[in-house]
């Protein structure tokens, strides 16, 4: 088992980032055995929030939780960290991580999700050099394989086939961090996991929108016709599964990670206008009739579906939240958290998004 003394975690201010802080600090159903140290590096995008860890600030600052604000790509900064710190893991995060964003501009992916990921590898292989008990994890997507039809699911093994300018820059990150434990020996695990939901995620996603729009009675974006299909994971599950590549994980070895719970995204949207209605004390036929169809999305991926038999198998994972408990929970804590997302809505992500996109 490893000792994991002190994580360096990218992208920790962002959704799934601020949930697996949260996760090894004990504040999530399933609690870990983690003594270290967090290191959290995040350069506060329209999508990281360091608010989101204002507790675990409170709690474990200066002693075992440290923010550093700045970016990836800031070679020299990235291996400051690792010697101050003496960083012996990574939990690779940091993303520019919507599709659609992704699609109008392009660029911002391939800098932080390409260019960022290989300056990372390469402080981890100059300064770790021939270290033992060292990891490097990287979080990957299952956008990765592309689009699939009815029958199968992705396996690790699958082939790659990437098809908007986010999963096309996941994917060369994926194959540089396979190329250094290939080339220079570096130990390294991959993790390519499914759609995640739950608290502090940002709502342009499918989900935390349609909440929000529930809410302010505004309408209901539906790509397509609706039918296009994603398989849903709980982000504590998804954490926990990670916990366990970093506890048990074998180098070199990629692992898929999944909610084994497909859905269409109009059927969730119905469900989750059920769950909202009866919340909120609202009419649900009056919010279903705010779901309005709209263009799809461009190369927009029918169908993912994850084959997570391996991790199981290997690692001793599974879910423990099954996708009613999970969307229940997501939706009391939005209702619960309005001042979060209106802080994030109207200050820093509108003062970001001015500065780097609608000024270009
Ligand atoms: P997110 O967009 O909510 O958060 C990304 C975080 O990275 C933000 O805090 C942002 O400030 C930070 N960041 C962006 N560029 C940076 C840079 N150059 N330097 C430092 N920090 C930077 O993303 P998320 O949903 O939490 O996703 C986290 C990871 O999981 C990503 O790698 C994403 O590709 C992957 N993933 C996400 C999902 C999902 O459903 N959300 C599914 C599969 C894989
Ligand atoms: P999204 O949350 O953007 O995740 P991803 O594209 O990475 O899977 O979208 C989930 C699904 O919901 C996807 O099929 C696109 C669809 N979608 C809508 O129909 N309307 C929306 O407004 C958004 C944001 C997504």
């Amino acid at each position: 088992m490893r000792s994991l003394k002190n994580i360096l975690v990218t992208g920790g201010a962002g959704f799934i980032g601020v949930n697996f802080i949260r996760f090894l600090f004990g504040e999530a159903e399933e609690k870990p055995d983690f003594k270290g140290r967090i290191i959290n590096l995040d350069n506060l995008t329209y999508a990281g929030n360091a608010g989101s860890l204002k507790e675990i600030k409170e709690k474990f600052g200066g002693s075992r939780y440290f923010f550093e604000r700045g970016d990836i790509c800031d070679y020299s900064l990235v291996e400051n960290i690792f010697q101050e710190y003496k960083i012996d893991t990574v939990v690779h995060f940091a993303a520019e991580s919507h599709v659609d964003r992704s699609i109008l501009y392009p660029e911002a992916f391939i800098k932080t999700n390409v260019l960022g990921t290989f300056t990372l590898l390469e402080c981890a292989r100059r300064t770790w050099k021939d270290a033992n008990d060292v990891l490097f994890h990287h979080i990957g997507t299952d956008e990765v394989y592309g689009s699939l039809g009815e029958e199968i699911r992705f396996s690790e093994t699958a082939m790659y086939n990437p098809r908007s300018p986010y999963s096309a820059s996941k994917a060369s990150s994926d194959h540089l961090v396979m190329a250094y434990y290939y080339t220079y020996g570096l130990p390294v695990t991959v993790s390519n996991c499914s759609n995640n939901y739950g608290p502090y995620q940002f709502p342009e996603k499918f989900i935390p929108l349609m909440i929000i729009n529930m809410l302010e009675g505004k309408p209901l974006p539906v790509y397509g016709d609706g039918k296009n299909i994603r398989d849903w994971l709980y982000v504590d599950d998804h954490n926990n599964a990670i916990w366990n590549i970093l506890k048990k994980g074998s180098k070199g070895e990629k692992y898929n990670i999944g909610g084994e719970n497909e859905m269409e995204n109009i059927k969730l949207l119905h469900e989750l206008i059920d769950i909202v209605a009866v919340k909120i004390n609202s009419n649900v036929e009056a919010i279903r009739s705010t779901i309005t169809y709209v263009k799809d999305r461009p190369g927009h991926d029918k169908r993912y579906a994850i084959d997570c038999s391996k991790i199981k198998r290997e690692l001793d994972w599974k879910q423990n939240v099954d996708f009613r408990q999970g969307i229940e929970r997501t939706v009391d804590w939005y209702l619960a958290n309005r001042e979060w997302m209106d802080s994030i809505r109207n200050g820093h992500y509108r003062r970001w998004i001015e500065k780097n996109y609608e000024k270009r």
